[in-house]
């Protein structure tokens, strides 16, 4: 199977649109606004090209994935936020390609660190930790097993201490 991840082209909209709210039908932990909060977020200046992705398999697209920056103290990081990967294509490791390939990005562009509100399950295997061992604080509540921080250069996360400040367009929902 092959797989090729890319950059999202302005195209691919409609496509991804459809993607994000079809992964997310069934999800418990959603407010199934994500593929809202996408299309607000490409408008945002937060909002980085460079690390908003496709996963393309047989002329399809099988999974999108977008970081947007964010700001902890003096610092700038990566949110990511949020992956999608189509239904009948998850558990094919996608979902892992499209990580992996946006941290390897995010790294080459400067960026030091990511930050993540998922399942504590699935992140760590990218590198997650819960963000409160770096002293990195959510904005709002959740609970501290699901907030997670990665590094994505050694020691990328030494110096940095706060509360993420997020896009103003992740709580602007319609
Ligand atoms: C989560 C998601 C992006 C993962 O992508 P994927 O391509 O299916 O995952 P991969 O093939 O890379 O990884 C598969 C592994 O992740 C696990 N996994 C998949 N979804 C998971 C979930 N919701 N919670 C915990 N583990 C999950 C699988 O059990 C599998 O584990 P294994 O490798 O031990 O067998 C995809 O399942 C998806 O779109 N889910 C719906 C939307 C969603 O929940 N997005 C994430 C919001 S935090």
């Amino acid at each position: 199977m092959h797989i090729l991840i890319r950059q999202e082209k302005n195209e691919d909209a409609n496509e991804v649109y459809h993607l994000i709210q079809q992964a997310f039908e069934d999800s418990d932990y959603s407010d199934h606004d994500e593929h809202n909060l996408v299309n607000r977020l490409r408008n945002s200046t937060k909002f980085i090209p460079e690390l908003s992705l496709v996963a393309e398999y047989d002329g399809q697209i099988a999974g999108h994935i977008l970081f947007t920056e964010v700001h902890v103290g003096d610092q700038t990081l990566i949110a990511l936020a949020p992956v999608s990967v189509r239904p009948e294509m998850q558990s094919k490791g996608i979902g892992k390609l499209l990580i992996t390939e946006g941290h390897k990005i995010a790294a080459q562009l400067g960026y030091k660190g990511s930050i993540v509100l998922g399942h504590d399950t699935y992140y760590p295997k990218f590198g997650y930790k819960k963000a409160s061992q770096y002293g990195i604080e959510a904005p709002f509540e959740v609970s501290d097993d699901h907030f997670m921080a990665a590094e994505l250069i050694d020691g990328g996360l030494t110096d940095v201490r706060g509360v993420v400040e997020y896009a103003k367009e992740f709580f602007e929902k319609e």
